[in-house]
């Protein structure tokens, strides 16, 4: 009977030894809380398909930071939902805007000890949830349709940046995938003498069907079509390194992929290509679909959702932005 020789096993036989060989480290420095901040309501409303979140007011979005600081998390991702909404997404780039009034507020409350992301879009602003501005558009076959108009869109990204930027953000995340966006946004801030202001751009963001939790957060599904003639095709991996590449020359200082978890291969592609940080995003849908296996006693949640963001990382992913963050961290 030949026994085996090489025995991979010898080195699994104690904690103390698997964790002298692991391979892939998660910490809580690698993570960013995405947090939602709503102007006009009295009290934080909890989002139905995303347990342990809310839609903040300004007050318990502080509390909820510094809570999620004290735990290790020092990276925030902000999302404003605005009190009104019009066709131009006007309070995305006004000085008192949701966002910047937030912005504003988690400066002062944390200091320099903290990464503030402003989340640059105009669907949770625009009446029509798109993420740029509309403008009719004569269609090949005749007719006329009403489509996102990008370079219209770009001054208007251009304008939110600034406003971010004069707000104390330390990034501009812009997530519209228009053509030139990291350009617009870096000529922009440059010009208004924020070259300080870092861009984290979301260079490979596809036409999921997993940000549907998100939509209900952010109150930003399109009123009318979907989002595919702007966001990527998830069958494509060679238009991802493309766009990585575009985001670099234009100035992104981090590239992202999104979703995550579906487009595993993309973000190894990415990571091997970029010469910047690579962030992935464990978006809204990821994280629902884990919470409601878990609730119902399916899977262990916890578990699981450490070993979803291990495999981000492992991925390639420098940096994770999840919504388990909060409560993963306290796991690490
Ligand atoms: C919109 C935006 C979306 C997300 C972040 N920014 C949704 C969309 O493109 O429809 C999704 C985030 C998530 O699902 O967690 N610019
Ligand atoms: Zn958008």
């Amino acid at each position: 009977m030949p026994y085996p020789v090489d025995r991979p096993r010898r080195l699994r036989r104690t904690e103390a030894l698997r964790a002298l060989v692991r391979e892939t480290d998660l910490v809580p420095r690698q993570l960013v809380a995405p947090l939602f901040v709503k102007d006009g309501i009295e009290a934080p409303e909890p989002i139905g398909s995303m347990p342990g979140h809310a839609q903040h007011t300004l007050e318990s979005l502080a509390k909820e930071a510094r809570e999620i600081r004290s735990r290790g998390v020092r990276a925030f991702l902000l999302f404003g939902i605005p009190a009104r909404k019009d066709a131009v997404g006007s309070a995305a780039y006004a000085a008192e805007g949701v966002s910047q009034r937030a912005l504003r507020l988690l400066r002062d409350e944390l200091g320099d000890d903290a990464v503030l992301i402003g989340d640059l879009c105009l669907c949770e602003y625009t009446d029509h949830g798109h993420c740029g501005v509309l403008r009719a558009t004569p269609q090949r076959s005749g007719g006329v349709r009403s489509d996102v108009a990008n370079d219209d869109t770009l001054d208007l990204y251009a304008r939110t940046a600034i406003a971010q930027a004069e707000a104390g953000a330390d990034f501009v995340a812009p997530s519209g995938m228009m053509d030139g966006q990291v350009a617009a946004i870096r000529a922009a801030l440059d010009a208004s003498g924020h070259d300080e202001a870092a861009i984290m751009a979301y260079a490979v963001k596809y036409a999921s069907a997993h940000y549907g939790p998100f939509r209900e957060a952010a109150e930003c599904a399109p009123r009318e079509g979907d989002r595919a003639g702007y966001q990527m095709d998830p069958s494509n991996v060679r238009e991802a390194l493309r766009e990585t590449e575009l985001d670099v020359d234009e100035g992104a200082d981090v590239v992202m992929v999104k979703p995550a978890l579906a487009y595993l291969d993309v973000i190894r592609a990415v990571a091997e290509a970029s010469p910047v940080p690579v962030a992935a995003y464990n978006v809204s849908g990821e994280y629902a679909m884990v919470k409601a296996a878990a609730e119902r006693g399916w899977i262990d949640g916890d578990r699981v959702a450490l070993e979803h963001l291990t495999a981000i990382r492992r991925a390639g992913a420098d940096l994770v932005i999840t919504y388990f963050a909060k409560e993963i961290a306290e796991q690490l």
